[in-house]
């Protein structure tokens, strides 16, 4: 009504709609904007699509025919030399072992060689795999994935605070690829570590730190913003979503997907896992107005930062630009402190909130379940919220979970592992980056 009436916004552009007609539109618009046709709506049917790669089962694909058969030393080569050979093109000949030394270091660790001399190809390769640089090259892209910061970015006031114990899940990111920890407990760590058994003190903090997945992530100021707790649950889905399921989810919050089987109420299912949980990010602010303070986890037996009387002359050579947040809650002296997620005080379901509104309440959603989509071309019987989203990368990550009693029936961890696929068990996944590397 405010563009019709050119008040801010001008529509139609050119001249403005005669007195009477804006009234009609007021008038249309107080009755509640009725649509007046009375056919029925024509359902436009569309050819069944391929799905998303992401939502087929794992298969093994046969290798192509290639013509040139002694180029390919193993199948996966021959994926590459039947594009090739598509396009009319030849295979160039193989790099000699200075070039070759040079690419795969370049590819392990991001570096270039530090020797010309080459030894042999296998000790070579070794070599890179297990140092430290490994880890830093191929976490990097994770870190990409997990949306790494070490501060919020702009919180909608022109704020950008810093997140000054995000570093720990980054070295958390870069020991779990030194270590070649499989990816299935990559994934369930980082989802649901604080709720994972752990043998030593040590474990514990690291299983905790892997949380800080969640804690991540732009908060917008809270300040006038009545959606803020939805908005973190929204970012936690989209990552869970985008980075683990290889599927966005993130526009359900508001409609129903319209080509993917994704309905709000499946996204509210989800996100009453988030709603159950508590994020830990710590103090992202200076000010009241943008996100709170909150609790940080406070870690056993991670090292600490330098010793207090080594870190005073640095501080005090590098005044910050404005003084820090006065931290809401205390701490051991000293302690080492993660950012995280736990379980919240009241474990609740999500209510639906219509447009995305979270002051506008729709049916509360059960947390574990889906709403079927049974209408849907690629609809499969879906029991549990886990299967729903179980597709490809899921199935993958909790291929073979060592999955603890204690949280094998906690919504959060369910989510993402209840169902595994029969194919994906079949392998054991370890990172794609150092299965490519071994091979
Ligand atoms: C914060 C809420 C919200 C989110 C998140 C959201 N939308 Fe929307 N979207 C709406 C609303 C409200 C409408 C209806 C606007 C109207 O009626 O004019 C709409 C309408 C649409 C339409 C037009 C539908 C039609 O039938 O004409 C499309 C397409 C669409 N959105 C796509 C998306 C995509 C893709 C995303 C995710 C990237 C997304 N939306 C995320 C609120 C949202």
């Amino acid at each position: 009504m405010q563009a019709v009436r050119y008040d801010g916004l001008e529509m139609p552009p050119k001249k403005r709609l005669p007195e009477n007609i804006v009234q009609d539109f007021a008038e249309w618009v107080k009755m509640g904007a009725p649509d007046p046709r009375t056919e029925p709506l024509k359902v436009v049917k569309k050819a069944p699509q391929e799905p998303l790669w992401s939502l087929k089962p794992i298969s093994d694909s046969k290798p192509p025919k290639v013509k040139n058969t002694a180029w390919p030393r193993q199948s996966l080569d021959a994926f590459i030399l039947a594009k090739i050979e598509q396009n009319g093109l030849q295979p160039a000949p193989d790099a000699d072992a200075a070039t070759l030394k040079r690419r795969l270091s370049f590819d392990l660790i991001g570096l270039p060689p530090q020797k010309s001399e080459i030894r042999n190809l296998e000790s070579e390769i070794d070599s890179l795999l297990s140092s430290p640089h490994f880890g830093e090259k191929w976490g990097r892209h994770w870190l990409d994935v997990a949306r790494y910061a070490e501060s919020n970015g702009n919180d909608g006031l022109s704020r950008n605070p810093s997140f000054p114990h995000a570093w720990r899940y980054r070295d958390y990111v870069i020991r779990a690829f030194n270590e070649d920890l499989p990816y299935d407990r990559f994934i369930a760590e980082q989802i649901a570590g604080d709720l994972l058994p752990a043998d030593s003190s040590a474990q514990r903090d690291r299983q905790l730190i892997a949380t800080g997945l969640l804690a991540l992530g732009a908060k917008p100021a809270k300040a006038m913003n009545e959606n803020f707790e939805m908005d973190v649950i929204a970012d936690q889905i989209n990552v869970i979503g985008s980075g683990i399921l290889g599927l966005s989810i993130g526009c359900a919050r508001c409609h129903d997907h319209k080509s993917d089987p994704i309905p709000t109420r499946d996204y509210y299912a989800l996100a009453g896992i988030f709603k159950s949980s508590e994020t830990m990010w710590g103090a992202a602010a200076h000010q009241g107005l943008t996100a709170p303070q909150t609790p940080l986890h406070e870690l056993q037996a991670a090292s600490k930062l330098l010793p207090r009387a080594e870190l005073e002359p640095i501080i005090k050579a590098n005044p910050p630009h404005r003084p820090p947040a006065k931290p809401s809650f205390s701490y051991k002296a000293d302690a080492p402190l993660a950012m995280g997620v736990r379980d919240a005080k009241k474990i609740e379901d999500c209510k639906l909130n219509i447009d995305g509104e979270s002051k506008k309440l729709g049916a509360a959603i059960h947390a574990r379940r889906l709403e079927h989509q049974k209408t849907h071309p690629h609809h499969r019987p879906q029991p549990h919220l886990s299967d729903g989203l179980t597709q490809r990368r899921c199935a993958m990550a909790l291929a073979s979970p060592a999955s603890p009693t204690r949280c094998r029936n906690h919504p959060r961890y369910d989510a993402l592992c209840h169902r595994r696929s029969q194919s994906a068990a079949r392998e054991r996944f370890t990172h794609p980056a150092s299965r490519c590397a071994h091979q």
